[in-house]
């Protein structure tokens, strides 16, 4: 696009600036309630939010409060509510066979909170650190992260995941053909209306330390996760990923981390025009809550703000634990 414009003083752009109603008018992105996916945390037991430290304002819910999250989400306007487990200690293994247990914390979570209130879509995270003793998204032989095996190991926990009635399944592991073997999986078991919101362009990031937390996989954890997650420094490797992702299968991409990745989501929106969405992951939501609660920022100001350059961005969505509070003021409640 040629910019045109008069030059001075017949051109002034703070024409369209002079008041709220001409900077309304003017306005070219508009962040709303539907554009929003809330990531929870679960735990078991009931009547429970424990809190968590690293997150302010986040807590790991008890089923029962899950539905309640779910009603919330609803009442507000949020179509898509994402679901995270904490799983108890004893339960991961090394070979993380819980993620496929159909009466796992997540799996029971999907069915209560469809029973409850089913237009919300419950949308899952397929990976499998939360289960692992190991604390890696695949399984671990001789401190290698076995691709393939963990592939097999995917699609098992997609598969209970579909049955329990997940609307979206988020593979968010980077393992190399995840995407394929799910589609085809759920394709064969029926579920052809099963979406795949790929964690495409996922990145090794030190901005999900306080997720880690949350989820309890920080002790496990050792090591980094470079052998799978993305390299910072590449961008045309987000898009390779993408079109692999996208020709597999996937019917919605995501960039995660956000903020510091907002290239990567215009580059992706532009090469594809695929629905595209960002992760404003843990560690972004720590800073701009930790900062406004130290009075350094307007903490409501800059969480709007963050949420609209998303769309700036071109995505078409945003996971982010802002959630409720951004939908609460868009609401105006
Ligand atoms: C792991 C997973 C991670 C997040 C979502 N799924 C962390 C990781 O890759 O270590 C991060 C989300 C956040 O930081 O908010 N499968």
């Amino acid at each position: 696009m040629q910019p045109v414009y008069a030059p001075f003083p017949q051109g002034r752009f703070r024409r369209t600036r002079k008041s709220a109603a001409l900077r309304e008018l003017t306005q070219e992105n508009r962040l709303s309630t539907a554009d929003l996916i809330w990531p929870i945390f679960l735990r078991d037991g009931s009547g429970e939010a424990e809190p968590i430290k690293s997150m302010p304002g986040v807590a790991r819910l008890t089923l029962d409060l899950a539905v309640k999250a779910a009603v919330e989400a609803h009442a507000l306007g949020i179509p898509v509510i994402c679901l995270f487990p904490y799983t108890d200690p004893i339960l991961k293994t090394e070979d993380c066979r819980e993620a496929w247990n159909p009466q796992n914390l997540t799996n029971r979570a999907i069915r209560a909170i469809k029973a409850a209130v089913p237009e919300i879509a419950v949308m899952t995270d397929v990976a499998l650190d939360p289960y692992n003793a190991l604390g890696h998204d695949g399984l671990v032989r001789d401190g290698i992260i076995l691709n393939d095996e963990s592939v097999e190991a995917l699609v098992k926990m997609a598969l209970v995941q579909a049955d329990a009635g997940a609307d979206i399944l988020g593979p968010s592991d980077m393992m190399d053909g995840r995407i394929g073997a799910i589609r085809v999986a759920l394709e064969r078991a029926g579920h052809k209306d099963v979406a795949i919101l790929s964690y495409a362009a996922k990145y090794a990031s030190a901005f999900y330390g306080p997720f880690r937390d949350a989820v309890g996989a920080s002790g496990a954890l050792k090591g980094d996760k470079k052998t799978y997650q993305m390299n910072p420094a590449n961008s045309d490797e987000a898009l390779r990923l993408v079109a692999r992702d996208l020709a597999e299968g996937a019917d919605m991409v995501m960039v995660k981390p956000g903020m510091p990745y907002l290239d990567i989501c215009r580059r992706v929106k532009d090469a594809f025009g695929a629905p595209t969405f960002a992760y404003q992951v843990s560690g972004e939501y720590a800073m701009i809550k930790g900062a406004a609660l130290q009075g350094w920022i307007d903490g409501e100001k800059a969480m709007l703000e963050s949420l609209l350059a998303f769309k700036r961005a071109g995505c078409d969505g945003i996971l982010t634990y802002f959630a409720p509070d951004a939908a609460r003021i868009l609401q105006g409640q």
